[in-house]
């Protein structure tokens, strides 16, 4: 079968329910479906589990089953593929990649670590397996700040690859993190001006707001956190509105939990569009879900030398989480 696309390129034959045949085949394949909050809809309704990066690994890290269906980017795709490195590992589309993990080149990233000698290294989830075999403990939005705070007080740290949860986090420990200029091209986009006049407009709605987004918007939110964090602190809140800073995914099941309240995209700077949509996270469909079961394809490779020292700052980070 030819994958040279990053996707099994094959028609999925006509008049066939989808959703039914991903069931049926999930089942006769022993292969068990996670999904990221920004993958779209239908496919987060058809996952086994949904959640953020760090929910993805810790479940991964226990599955019995045979195969894992990452609906994600690639760098979770690796991540489960690291932590579970007898099972296959498929994502639909190997296209869904991630512009913050594209913004740390590993050769790059050694020259910036050989750069700070004696500094302990911390790295977002979001970055290559070969940049995490060069890191100490792994972090995710959900943890960055639990695993940072545990860090001894007087350790010189490097933050990489997102600038913005870097200096995020160091204006919430008071830690001087060295952090690498890095950032997500979805999450930068939010205008800042827009959401102003949102809030205007809705003057008793909460603003969510991922850390990857920019100093001004962070500043204008009631609660910054994880995907994960976001959607518990919605769902137990009494408020009935909320103006939402990170990637449209997450309304689905915002909307879908709580039918009562109403959420508002954050829009952002130079669009017509209403939502920001990560572009990697939308390439994987119903069509190339299908076909990665049927097939088994694309699946996952991780050099074995390099999951090896990948496999140590993740398992850090779930033993710190
Ligand atoms: P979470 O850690 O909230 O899942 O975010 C992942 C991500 O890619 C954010 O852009
Ligand atoms: Fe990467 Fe940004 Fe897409 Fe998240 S939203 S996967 S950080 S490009």
């Amino acid at each position: 079968m030819n994958v040279e696309n990053g996707f099994v390129d094959e028609p999925v034959p006509a008049g066939i329910d989808l959703k039914e045949e991903i069931k049926k085949l999930k089942k006769e394949k022993d292969a068990v479906i996670l999904a990221h909050y920004y993958q779209t809809g239908e496919i987060q309704d058809l996952a086994d589990f949904i959640g953020d990066s760090l929910a993805l690994a810790q479940i991964a890290q226990k599955l019995e089953n045979r195969m894992i269906v990452l609906c994600g980017v690639h760098f979770m795709g690796e991540t489960a593929k690291i932590l579970c490195p007898g099972k296959k590992v498929v994502v639909p589309d190997t296209n869904a990649g991630c512009s913050l993990a594209d913004s740390c080149p590993a050769d790059d990233f050694s020259r910036f670590v050989s750069e700070h000698p004696g500094h302990m290294v911390v790295s977002y989830v979001n970055t290559s397996a070969a940049v995490k075999a060069l890191t100490d403990v792994v972090v995710t939005s959900s943890n960055a700040r639990k695993i940072v705070e545990a860090l001894p007080e007087d350790a010189k740290i490097i933050f990489g690859p997102d600038r913005n949860l870097g200096n995020y986090i160091n204006s919430v420990t008071g830690r001087n993190m060295v952090v690498w200029d890095g950032a997500c091209h979805v999450h930068e986009q939010f205008s800042v001006e827009k959401l102003v006049e949102l809030k205007k407009a809705h003057p008793g709605a909460k603003v969510l707001a991922h850390p990857e987004c920019k100093k001004a918007v962070i500043i204008l939110a009631d609660k910054v956190g994880s995907t994960a964090a976001l959607l518990k602190y919605a769902q137990e809140s009494d408020e009935k509105e909320f103006i939402v800073a990170t990637e449209s995914g997450i309304l689905h099941e915002m909307r879908k939990s709580c039918p009562e309240k109403t959420f508002i995209p954050a829009p952002p700077a130079d669009s017509t569009c209403a939502c920001n949509d990560c572009s990697y996270m939308k390439l994987n469909t119903l069509e190339k879900l299908y076909n990665a079961l049927k097939y088994e394809l694309p699946e996952i490779h991780v050099d074995p030398a390099v999951a090896e020292a990948a496999r140590k700052p993740i398992e850090r980070m779930l033993a710190m989480s």
